[in-house]
């Protein structure tokens, strides 16, 4: 089970990092964009702050692009930043090749079960299914996630981790790791609701009155 946050707020990742339980990030080029910062430079702070996985995302549309960018960042960036590549088949045959030379990738922009069994087979690492993308457009984004997890436990030689993406609350969380997902990219405010209750914060609340008052009679 393995939680990472979807941001390139690297103020944001310093705050959930604190809590411990932070197992890796993923960025895209909107999120990039987002931070106003320069690529390579966000994605090698935030390295920095997260020593699990970080998905840096190719923006070439041809296989050989793919692979050039791909290896560059690889060079250029810490040893943990993993390649994050469109579900295409310019993609597939780039994740392929990367696979064969040792370096891990995130197929992203996954829609289908048969999409994500095509990435495994070209040995992706991750693949990212789009949860709430798929809500949006009135169908269940659940339904893709158990798809693809009844037609992995099929298959004991895919190694390839369910990444659950475009997670919009924190019952998609709780859903994916009911269906056995690996992991899951949420935005740090479905961090922030995952741990937040109010039951919890008003009993915290008496506790400190009553403790206080225990203080007060000299009796801590
Ligand atoms: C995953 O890696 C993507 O960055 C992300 O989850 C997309 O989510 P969105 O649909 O909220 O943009």
């Amino acid at each position: 089970m393995e939680f990472f946050l979807d941001t390139a707020d690297v103020e944001e990742i310093r705050e959930i990092a604190a809590w411990g339980i932070l197992d890796g990030v993923t960025t895209n080029p909107s999120l990039i964009k987002k931070s106003g910062r320069d690529f390579k430079t966000v994605v090698a702070e935030i390295a920095e702050i997260c020593d699990g996985p970080i998905s840096a995302e190719v923006t070439a549309m041809d296989t050989a692009g793919m692979l050039e960018q791909g290896r560059a960042l690889k060079a250029d960036l810490p040893d943990n930043v993993i390649i994050k590549i469109p579900c295409t088949p310019e993609g597939l045959a780039a994740t392929k090749v990367l696979n064969s030379e040792g370096i891990d990738t995130n197929v992203t922009l996954v829609f289908s079960a048969s999409q994500a069994l095509m990435a495994a087979k070209a040995g992706a690492t991750y693949v990212s299914p789009f949860i709430g993308r798929i809500d949006d457009t009135g169908a269940d984004g659940m339904t893709l996630i158990a798809e693809i997890m009844e037609t992995w436990s099929n298959y004991d030689i895919i190694t390839t981790k369910v990444l659950a993406a475009s997670i919009r609350h924190p019952t998609h969380v709780l859903a994916c790791m009911q269906l056995g997902a690996h992991t899951v990219t949420m935005p740090t405010k479905i961090f922030r609701q995952l741990m937040s209750h109010p039951l919890t914060d008003k009993g915290l609340e008496g506790f400190m009155r009553d403790w206080a008052a225990v203080e007060a009679a000299g009796n801590a």
